[in-house]
This record gives structure tokens, C-alpha cells and sequence, in this order.
């Protein structure tokens, strides 16, 4: 699998990650099985991958926790570069988030504890805060740096001014936002910051939530979940159906899955660093690696842009 290095902290793994917010992820999806969310890790490790991206909120850390078994009993803790995040706090059934240097430093301590490891690669947080001024937050994963206990900083949701103030000092090394083909949360202003401050980039749902994965037909009993999500409601879901046959027509071409053409239509751009495709099952991980030996032309690249009226 082909692989990136980042600028800042020099860490190198593969460009395909591994999403993890199913993998012990009870409190996002029903009825997760906690043998398959271990076995589509190994199933990554196994192929090869060395990303994992996970976070504090999957399963209220048992995301971590299976993930750090699995590492240990596979002996490849070495190899494989971890991201997690934090930020998420409960109280009296409302759902926050906190970025004091208190609450940070005490959340990679805890995700250290969790994952069975010394030291995390890249510290997330979460969501911004409403309080705490970026600057502080991110001195304090700073300091985590100096002692050794993270490798580089990331934020996650930021707007471009929240990560401006939290790049003030230089030491933003990744961020993470929604980014596929039908939702972009960052614009052009936001990319051009990134590249010219050495930041990398990590879309996540890079296949829409599944949307992405050609998959999906009119007649598809829809979740819960699904029938709340903008890009299922009857109003776009035929148009966006529409769209993804013109990934199909080149995947088909290709002797490829559309899943393939949406990950390395991401994999195309130069400001993405590494993408992160979800998983509930081996199979499906296999099926997303396969977008690592996927090359699209200039000319299929523009056609999936006008397609889905992004500005290339
Ligand atoms: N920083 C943040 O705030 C944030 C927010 C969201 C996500 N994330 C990260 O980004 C990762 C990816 O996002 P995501 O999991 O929300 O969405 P995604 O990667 O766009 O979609 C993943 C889902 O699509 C389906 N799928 C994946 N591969 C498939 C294949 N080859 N064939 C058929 N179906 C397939 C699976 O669900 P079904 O089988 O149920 O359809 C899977 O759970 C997360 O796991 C998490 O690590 C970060």
C-alpha cells in the first residue's frame, strides 16, 4: 500500500486509514458485534495499512479499547500510526465538548491507558469548544508533545478562524472534516491555509456514510438513521442516486466498484493526505484498499467534478 509522510512530524503510514467509528461504536450504531469489529482490523493490519483512525466518542472508548487488543495480540503496535480525539462530554443527558488544557491532558492519558500504548501519534481534538482560547488548548498538547506522550497535534471541525488561532504558533499538524463528493465542509481559503502551512488534510466519510459505495437503489429500506440524513431525503436522494451512476459507468470501465472511484477521486487531490473509509465488515475493507492502486485521468477527474459540480 502506498504511503505518505507528513511534513511537520515526518510520521509515514498509508494513505488508506482505517475509519473506526463502528468498531465498538455501540452508542452510533445498533447491534455491533465486537469479534467482527475485531476482525476488520485485523483484516486492515493484514493488508498491509498502518492508519487507524479512532476517537474517545466510538463506543465511549471501547473503540480504543478493542483496537489496542487487537494491536498487542498482532504484535504491531510498531507499525501502525494511531489518531484519536477527544472533546465529548456528558452531563445531565447534554452532550458537549470541552478543550481546557485540564480535560485534554487528562484525555490522552486515558486514551494512552485504553489503547495499551506509551505514546499516541496524533491527538485530535475532537470538536472546538465555546471557552477556551485555541492557543491554550493546543500549548497544553504541546507540552503532552515535549513529554513524549503524543507525536503531533490535530484538530477536528474547526472553522478556518478556529484553526487559524490554533495554528498561531506553527504546531497544527493535521486536521480532520467532512469531505466527499457530495458534502465538502472546507472551501478553497480553508485548502490554501493547509497547504501553505504544511498541514494535512484527512477527509472523513469519505464514502458519504455507504451513499458512496453504489449500493443504494430507489427500493433500499432506509434506517432510521439514513431517513435523517440530507443526502437520503426523498428531495436529493434520486438526483444523488443519478450521479452515482456516472461513477458506476467508469467503474465498470475500470473493473473496479464505485467505492474504488469516489476514494480515489479523494486520493487525487492534492491537499489529502490520507482517507479513512469505515467499515462493518472484513469484506469491506478489502473492497475500500482496493482504491490504493486506482489512477483516474485528468479527464475522468473533471467529469466526476462537473458531475457533482465541484470546482477542480
Ligand atoms: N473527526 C470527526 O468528527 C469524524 C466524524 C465522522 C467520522 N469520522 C471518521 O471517519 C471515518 C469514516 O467515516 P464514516 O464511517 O462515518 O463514513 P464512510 O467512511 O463514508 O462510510 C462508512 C460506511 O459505509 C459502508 N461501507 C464502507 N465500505 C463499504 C463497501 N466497500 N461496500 C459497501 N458498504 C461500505 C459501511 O456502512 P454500512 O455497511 O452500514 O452501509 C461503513 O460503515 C469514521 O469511521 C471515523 O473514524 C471522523
Amino acid at each position: 500500500m502506498k504511503k505518505v509522510t507528513l511534513k511537520k512530524s515526518g510520521l509515514t503510514f498509508t494513505r488508506v486509514g482505517l475509519g473506526t467509528n463502528s468498531i465498538g461504536g455501540h452508542n452510533i450504531y445498533p447491534n455491533i458485534d465486537e469479534n467482527v469489529s475485531k476482525e476488520i482490523v485485523k483484516q486492515y493490519l493484514k493488508s498491509g495499512g498502518t492508519f487507524i483512525d479512532t476517537a474517545y466518542f466510538y463506543g465511549l472508548g471501547r473503540s480504543e479499547e478493542l483496537i489496542g487488543e487487537v494491536l498487542l495480540s498482532t504484535n504491531t503496535n510498531e507499525d501502525v500510526i494511531i489518531a484519536t480525539k477527544a472533546s465529548f462530554v456528558f452531563e445531565h443527558d447534554q452532550v458537549m465538548h470541552d478543550n481546557s488544557p485540564a480535560f485534554l491532558i487528562r484525555s490522552v492519558k486515558e486514551a494512552l491507558n485504553r489503547l495499551q500504548r506509551d505514546v499516541i501519534d496524533v491527538f485530535y481534538i475532537h470538536f472546538p469548544d465555546e471557552n477556551t482560547p485555541k492557543e491554550q488548548a493546543v500549548s497544553a498538547l504541546e507540552q503532552l508533545k515535549q513529554e513524549g506522550l503524543i507525536k503531533a497535534i490535530a484538530v477536528s471541525n474547526f472553522s478556518l478562524d478556529q484553526l487559524k488561532e490554533a495554528n498561531k504558533d506553527g504546531l497544527i499538524d493535521m486536521v480532520s472534516d467532512r469531505y466527499n463528493l457530495f458534502m465538502q465542509n472546507i472551501d478553497q481559503d480553508y485548502i490554501d491555509y493547509m497547504l501553505s502551512n504544511d498541514i494535512a488534510f484527512i477527509p472523513y466519510s469519505p464514502l458519504a456514510s455507504g451513499l458512496l459505495t453504489g449500493k443504494y437503489t430507489l427500493e433500499t429500506q432506509l434506517s432510521e438513521r439514513q431517513q435523517k440524513n440530507p443526502l437520503f431525503i426523498k428531495e436529493n436522494y434520486a438526483n444523488n442516486l443519478k450521479k452515482i451512476e456516472v461513477l458506476r459507468k467508469l467503474a465498470n470501465r475500470k473493473d473496479t466498484d464505485v467505492s474504488s472511484i469516489a476514494l480515489a477521486w479523494l486520493l487525487s487531490l492534492e491537499f489529502v493526505t490520507a482517507i479513512i473509509p469505515g467499515a462493518k465488515s472484513p469484506e469491506q475493507v478489502l473492497k475500500n484498499i482496493a482504491c490504493d492502486d486506482i489512477l483516474l485521468s485528468d479527464q475522468e477527474i473533471s467529469l466526476i467534478n462537473e458531475t457533482f459540480n465541484i470546482k477542480g
